[in-house]
């Protein structure tokens, strides 16, 4: 929970039997005003008003300073509002036997023998898919009323909640995806909304605050007495930008899967208003300026810490970690769609171009692994000085771990997780390598290569249960230094190599838009031999993904999500533009112009560098 009490809040009226807010928001976005809360806690207050508009988010205009709007206040009871939170949240007992009854009635399935559009089968057992969407419903968080997100984890038998009550940014995007494609589109819209607020949020860590454009990791809604009045309460949306979180990691993918949600929320409803707000531009403008800031960095890539995306704990990823490169340069691509042209913005525009053609070049060259390239590695020459060195990060022959020697395929290859001086990473991650095709960061080649590498390694990344997180798992000394002796991430477990369900969707999205669904098709097939009856589970351990995971959450909400968004893209695979992002021309250009003149290529031959214009 978060340790300095940073709210979004929202008073609740007197007493009243219950509360009846949701109708008036089903058709209208909240317009929030703020005020400084008491001295208890510190943060903003917020009104609910019929008023619509921009005032949503200002974070350059003193919202602070800004006084409540007139109110419509939800007249609710404490105790009714606890208990209609609550019963949003948690399974009655009911709906668990008559989950557990179905399951057990549950069939395996064959393959096609599934509903896969949703529908329950007349007269049958609830299909897994029906059962999927009653789970991923019973997440949904409400905040006066109007659905604004979903729980990490609704399990009922767990004995330690932790934050898994909250709804997380990243968790949220497949939740997001799967009621796009569903046509129900308020959520998101408040969603995207609700968290822009929490964008411009003064927050603190021991005194010292955060860049103004981070997005929370997580939120909560909390219901809490009124400030001078305890026969009332008031909601209040509770962020945590990493102060609370284990381990404070910085949650630097936020802000970039709020982009990406941005965008796919507008490609598929049509509605370019919210994208189009001032408030929302502003927010990307912000995530954007954190993110392109100046720094002492030589890399077109994101110097991150450790543990500052899904991998959220001491993995050995701080540095230039792949999953990170991928987000970024996909929210760059997206925002670059997005923004509106303005004087204001020229330079900005202009940082992003410049961005996004270092940043592909710098990843598809140099991230980029293959037979060929360990050979290249294997035999490079060391502590070469100058401008046209061929192994420009100093990377010592003798770092190529064993395992890859025999690992890789002839065919097919992947981007490495990390690459520092001196330091490749040679592990295979998959969030990244998916969303590298996803965004179009990969060729269309190197895309191809890495489903190649994905079907040549199935035994080992897939196995019994999609996706191996990463691959291989680090032990003994190594796991010791590197995690810390982290017991949740013990050799092929949790982020150490265990699989999670959740990355169905990105393999689906990746495959479909190589035009390869089959291999979506193949997961998903051998996801819902088991995953249903195993409860959805946050994650699978063991070499073969075998055991549901030593210490995973039973109904994880993404690992429901996941498999929702897989089943409706390989249902209608033309919706998987909504988040693909085809390779852009001018920067196809920029990146052949530069390809020529690497070193690495040319040495040896007497080439003039040619310029590039973006
Ligand atoms: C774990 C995961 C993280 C996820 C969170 C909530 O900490 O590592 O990626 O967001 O759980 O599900």
């Amino acid at each position: 929970m978060a340790a300095s009490e940073t709210v979004l809040r929202v008073p609740l009226g007197p007493l009243s039997p219950s509360c009846y807010l949701a109708s008036f928001f089903a058709n209208s976005t909240p317009s929030l005003s703020f005020k400084p809360a008491s001295r208890k806690r510190r943060g903003l207050r917020c009104t609910s008003s019929y008023e619509s508009g921009n005032s949503f988010h200002s974070p350059n205009s003193g919202l602070k300073g800004k006084q409540l709007q007139s109110s419509t206040r939800c007249k609710c009871q404490r105790n009714d509002v606890e208990e209609s939170i609550r019963s949003t949240l948690l399974p009655s007992d009911g709906l668990s036997s008559e989950l557990k009854r179905d399951l057990d009635e549950m069939p395996l399935p064959v393959n096609g023998s599934l509903s896969s559009n949703g529908n329950a089968q007349s007269g049958g057992p609830k299909s897994i898919e029906d059962e999927a969407w009653d789970l991923l419903r019973q997440s949904i968080v409400y905040y006066c009323g109007s659905p604004i997100g979903t729980i990490a984890a609704n399990d009922p038998n767990s004995t330690s909640v932790l934050n898994y009550d909250q709804v997380f940014i990243r968790d949220f995007i497949p939740s997001g995806i799967a009621f796009l494609l569903k046509g129900e589109y308020d959520i998101v819209r408040n969603f995207i909304l609700y968290t822009l607020q929490l964008q411009s949020w003064e927050k603190t860590m021991d005194c010292h605050s955060p860049g103004q454009g981070l997005m929370p990791a997580s939120f909560k809604v909390k219901t809490v007495p009124l400030d001078g009045d305890d026969s009332m309460t008031e909601e209040v949306l509770d962020p945590d930008f990493g102060e609370a979180a284990i381990g404070r990691v910085a949650p630097v993918d936020s802000g970039l899967w709020w982009i990406i949600l941005l965008r796919a929320y507008g490609k598929c409803t049509g509605d370019l208003t919210v994208q189009e707000r001032v408030d929302v531009q502003t927010g990307i403008k912000m995530i954007l300026k954190l993110c392109l800031a100046d720094g002492f960095d030589m890399f077109p890539t994101l110097l991150v810490t450790d543990g500052s995306c899904m991998i959220d704990r001491r993995m050995g990823i701080h540095g230039h970690p792949l999953e990170i490169q991928a987000l970024f340069y996909s929210a760059l691509v997206c925002a670059r769609e997005m923004l509106t042209p303005e004087d204001g913005s020229a330079d900005l525009i202009r940082a992003l171009n410049n961005r996004l053609v270092a940043l592909s070049f710098h990843i598809r060259e140099y991230y980029w692994l293959d037979l060929k390239k360990i050979n290249e590695i294997y035999r490079y020459q060391t502590e070469e000085y100058s401008y046209d060195a061929v192994n420009k990060f100093n990377i010592y022959p003798d770092q190529i771990p064993s395992w890859l020697v025999d690992f890789m395929p002839n065919r097919g290859g992947y981007l490495i997780g990390n690459l520092q001086p001196a330091h490749m990473d040679f592990r295979f991650f998959s969030l990244g390598n998916l969303w590298s095709i996803v965004s179009s960061l990969a060729t269309n080649d190197q895309s191809h290569a890495i489903l190649d590498f994905v079907e040549a390694k199935w035994a080992e990344l897939v196995a019994d249960m999609p996706f191996k997180i990463c691959y291989p798992a680090m032990e003994g000394e190594e796991w010791r230094i590197i995690t810390g002796s982290d017991p949740k991430n013990t050799p092929w477990s949790y982020h150490n190599g265990g699989a999670w369900p959740t990355l169905l969707w990105q393999l689906t999205v990746a495959s479909i838009k190589m035009g390869r669904p089959e291999i979506a098709e193949k997961a998903v097939e051998l996801a819902e031999r088991r995953i249903a009856i195993d409860k959805w589970p946050e994650y699978y351990d063991t070499k073969r993904a075998r055991f549901i995971g030593k210490q995973a959450r039973l109904y994880q909400t993404w690992s429901i999500a996941g498999y929702l968004v897989a089943k409706l893209l390989l249902a209608n695979p033309s919706a998987a533009k909504f988040l693909i992002s085809e390779e852009d021309s001018d920067l196809t250009n920029a990146f052949s112009c530069m390809i020529s003149a690497n070193p690495r290529r040319t040495r040896g031959r007497k080439k003039a560098q040619q310029p590039f214009i973006v």
